[in-house]
């Protein structure tokens, strides 16, 4: 028997930032942005767009001013990602009034992915959240690691609590906590996520699955229990961490919209717009597109 299920879900669409960092080879501008424009077409409400990174880290984010530029929706909740005061420099630049910094909770991955520990990442996106609260900004924070690091093994559970309080603290309005490797399993996401909800129930809380091992649909299902109605999907399938070895892609948003609507949960997207979109990025990947719902129902696999 199913129990405390949430008659409607919000989807995070991640693909064009998760998904498209991760391409071997970069993605036309003029591709990523009709990728974008289908996505919202199909009804994707909240979106990260692109990353204000380094493009010497991640040449794959490159064109984020551009891309920011032409699909910006102001009257949906489009985020883009930024690692320090420079990229949100590179956000006051832009129309964009929703950002996502993102920590690790593990030290090795954090110097792995933004060249500091997570006590250093901490000190310095402190101060910029609160400047991004006081000029009334949306404030994502992307806990890596949550569960497991691709370096140092299983992470403690309190840590990863330990780090979402820092933030929550800090005056963020979304915890979206992250299985970076696809490693967790679900008695682990309904362990983490339920903790979260009873400790934060103000905040929004995000689940972000990575689904190497295919345990991303079994996960959403036991952090629905947990009580979350939020989950950053990527269209296709597609996602990783360019700094975290063995991260697959994420949950692909078109079998997690397929799931929920069986359920009678209700999404909001169009599967058959979705599968237009992904359709537009495909020719354009270096890999397969994996997701049940694509296969079936693609006109060009
Ligand atoms: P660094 O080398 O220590 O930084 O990198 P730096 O300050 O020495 O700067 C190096 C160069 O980059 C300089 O250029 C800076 O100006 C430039 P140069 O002087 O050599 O010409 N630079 C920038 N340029 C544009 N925008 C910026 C920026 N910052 C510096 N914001 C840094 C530190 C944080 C910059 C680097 O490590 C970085 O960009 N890391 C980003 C890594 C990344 O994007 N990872 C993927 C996203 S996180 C993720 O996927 C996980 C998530 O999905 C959740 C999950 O699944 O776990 C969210
Ligand atoms: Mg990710």
């Amino acid at each position: 028997m199913m129990f405390n299920l949430p008659k409607s879900v919000s989807i995070i669409e991640v693909g064009p930032r998760d998904g498209l960092q991760n391409e071997k080879l970069f993605v036309p501008t003029e591709i990523k942005k009709k990728f974008i424009k289908g996505l919202k077409n199909a009804g994707l409400q909240e979106m990260e767009l692109t990353s204000f990174v380094s493009p010497k880290w991640v040449p794959q984010m490159g064109d984020a001013a551009e891309i920011v530029a032409d699909c910006l929706d102001l009257n949906a909740r489009d985020i883009v990602l930024a690692p320090n005061r420079k990229g949100i420099d590179r956000v006051y630049m832009s129309e964009c009034k929703a950002v996502a910094f993102f920590v690790g909770v593990s030290n090795t991955f954090n110097q792995k992915n933004i060249n500091k520990t997570t006590a250093d990442s901490m000190a310095e996106l402190q101060p910029l959240i609160a400047e991004l609260k006081d000029k009334n900004y949306f404030v994502r924070a992307c806990i890596s690691t949550a569960f497991y690091c691709p370096y140092e093994g299983k992470i403690d559970e309190n840590d990863a609590i330990n780090l979402c309080t820092e933030f929550v603290q800090s005056g963020v309005d979304e915890l979206s906590v992250a299985d970076t490797i696809g490693m967790a399993a679900p008695h682990e996401a309904y362990s983490l996520f339920s903790k979260l909800k009873q400790a934060f129930p103000d905040i929004l809380i995000t689940a972000h699955f990575h689904d190497t091992r295919k345990l991303a649909l079994a996960n959403i299902l036991a952090s629905l229990q947990a009580g979350i109605d939020r989950f950053d999907t990527s269209a296709g399938g597609l996602g990783g961490c360019p700094f975290a070895p063995g991260a697959a892609g994420n949950a692909a948003t078109e079998d997690v919209v397929y799931m929920l609507e069986r359920m009678g949960i209700s999404t909001g997207v169009d599967l058959k717009k979705l599968v237009d979109a992904i359709e537009i990025v495909r020719p354009h990947l270096s890999r397969q597109i994996e997701s049940g719902y694509f296969k079936l129902h693609a006109q060009t696999v």
